[in-house]
């Protein structure tokens, strides 16, 4: 019913012959995978374009970008815009990423705004959202995902939610080789399908695609897979090599 999504996230990694040795490799992999799936690769800034060029024409292959300014244009020394992912065929973006928060202090608020314009530019925000250890050990784990959900998403309307793909990725699981175990996972995405289905309604809640990220491996996606709020993976470190992100992007669903 929801197309599931298997995305990689390769933060500050490859250089473009890295990238095209990856998408070499990586396309003659995904060849017989079923289209029944979204496989989608957020590169660097620079290699987008090389990115966007391999996948072109490939209906379910995608490119999103790790992150964007929220206005068109302006004076914002060393920022990117949606008109110029647009314009390179990027139709994604990753917000809110727990990098993004905790590494260089994005507010909520900011990436509200950052949600409102990637919808308004046509294109897909993944929603980035979890707690850190310390939260979840203080019992803070659903209040905090709720408040990073009702701040990040305050100003989507209940027609553009559809567009919105979130991701639950628990900041202790993040590079850390710790994956949240199967409970602890569907407890999570249950608590936000939850909340969009309260805040927006229960249709909405029922379309809207709920990736895991956190230590995803080709060992353990099948298992995270299976679980009945677990709509696709955002991946880190296992996707920066093409054997891995495939057999991830591959997975029984
Ligand atoms: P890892 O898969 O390396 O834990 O990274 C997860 C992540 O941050 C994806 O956005």
């Amino acid at each position: 019913m929801r197309t599931p999504v298997m995305a990689a996230n390769w933060k500050m990694h490859k250089t473009i012959p890295d990238t095209i040795g990856f998408i070499d490799t990586f396309i003659t992999l995904v060849r017989d995978i079923p289209q029944d799936r979204e496989i989608v690769i957020a590169p660097p800034f620079t290699a987008l374009e090389t990115v966007c060029r391999a996948f072109l024409g490939r209906k379910n292959l995608h490119v999103a970008a790790q992150n964007m300014h929220y206005e068109e244009k302006g004076a914002f020394t060393g920022e990117i815009s949606p008109v110029m992912l647009s314009d390179l065929g990027v139709s994604m973006v990753i917000l809110g990423h727990s990098e993004r928060r905790h590494v260089f202090g994005e507010s909520n608020e900011l990436i509200s705004r950052k949600v409102v314009s990637a919808i308004s530019h046509d294109i897909k925000p993944i929603f980035c959202i979890g707690e850190t250890l310390e939260q979840r050990e203080a019992g803070d784990t659903v209040k905090v995902l709720e408040s990073q959900l009702s701040e990040g998403l305050s100003q989507v309307s209940e027609s553009d939610m559809e567009n919105v793909i979130v991701a639950y990725e628990p900041v202790w699981a993040i590079g850390t080789g710790k994956t949240a175990t199967p409970d602890q996972a569907q407890d999570a995405h249950d608590s936000v399908r939850a909340w969009i289905s309260e805040h927006f309604n229960s249709g909405i809640a029922e379309q809207i695609r709920i990736l895991y990220g956190g230590s995803v491996k080709p060992e353990n996606v099948n298992e995270l897979m299976a679980l009945p709020d677990v709509d696709g993976a955002l991946v880190g470190g296992a996707a920066l090599d093409p054997h891995s992100f495939a057999a991830i992007a591959g997975c029984e669903i």
